[in-house]
């Protein structure tokens, strides 16, 4: 084990939609904390600010911009990450859609496939693209960023609680497939967090008054606050921890009713 476990100094870190929010927070982490960080999201000049902005640190940031629902961008990903830095440490898979907001039974085929390719396929080409040769150099880690919306029921947001139950499934299966070989793969499942994804839950000011009352800790959470988690399932300090998931919601699926 090195001196700190935490320190990712010569790993190279992959983050889908790392232009803002919780993939911004994470990359912004892996990269102070040593790592080489691949920036990506549908849009390169956004990309592009948040790589400066590590650069201006003392970092080493690339953009490679990537719809995670193409599988050719998908591909392209992954291959421009090898050719720029040689290999896939760590791989976050973090961006994710939700394009409906209602009834379950209501939803549209075109969103319900949508938000299951977004959310569980890519990360399955995302994984399969990058745990091989992971393995083939002694080892990795794979980070999905789940929800507790997959730990519970919805009224609004059922089939996204959907795919998030299905991410905690892939990195299950993926985990005992692939230990053997050291690759690991983890969840973190945040609860509320304030980003432009959750928008339209925290701008509702009833939903937040009721989310905030039930919340051990009486508040939403912030980008950075989910980051750190990610920062310790890539590094060495989390070598024994594999198939798991780690939630971050201000206690809010613990807390008595
Ligand atoms: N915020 C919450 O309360 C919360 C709670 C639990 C779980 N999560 C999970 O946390 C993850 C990040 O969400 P966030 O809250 O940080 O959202 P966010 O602030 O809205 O950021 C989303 C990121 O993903 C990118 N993105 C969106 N669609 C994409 C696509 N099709 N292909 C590639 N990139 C795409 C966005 O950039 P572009 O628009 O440039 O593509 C952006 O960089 C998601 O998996 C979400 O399900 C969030």
């Amino acid at each position: 084990m090195t001196a700190n476990p935490f320190d990712l100094t010569g790993k190279v870190a992959v983050i889908t939609g790392s232009s803002r929010g919780i993939g911004r927070a994470s990359a912004e982490l892996l990269a102070k904390l040593g790592a080489r960080v691949v920036i990506s999201s549908r849009k390169a000049d956004a990309c592009e600010e948040v790589a400066e902005g590590i650069r201006k640190e003392g970092g080493d940031a690339h953009v490679i911009a990537c719809n995670i629902s193409r599988r050719a961008e998908v591909e392209a990903l992954i291959e421009g990450a090898n050719a720029k830095y040689g290999k896939i440490d760590i791989l976050v898979c973090n961006a994710a859609v939700n394009p409906y907001y209602g009834p379950l039974l209501d939803i549209p085929d075109e969103a319900f496939d949508k938000i299951m390719n977004s959310n569980v396929k890519s990360n399955l080409w995302l994984c399969a693209l990058t745990m091989p040769q992971m393995a083939a150099r002694g080892g990795g880690s794979v980070v999905i960023i789940s929800s507790i919306g997959g730990l519970r029921g919805s009224t609004v947001i059922g089939a996204y609680g959907i795919s998030k139950a299905a991410d905690f499934a892939l990195c299950r299966s993926l985990a005992g497939e692939w230990g053997e070989r050291g690759v690991r793969v983890n969840c973190v499942a945040p609860g509320l967090v304030k980003t432009d994804f959750a928008r339209a839950l925290w701008e509702d000011e009833a939903v937040l008054k009721r989310r905030t009352a039930s919340t051990p800790l009486r508040r939403i959470g912030e980008p950075h606050e989910i980051a750190g988690a990610v920062a310790y399932l890539g590094s060495d300090a989390s070598t024994f921890m594999t198939g798991q998931t780690i939630v971050i919601d201000g206690g809010v699926t613990t807390a008595s009713v």
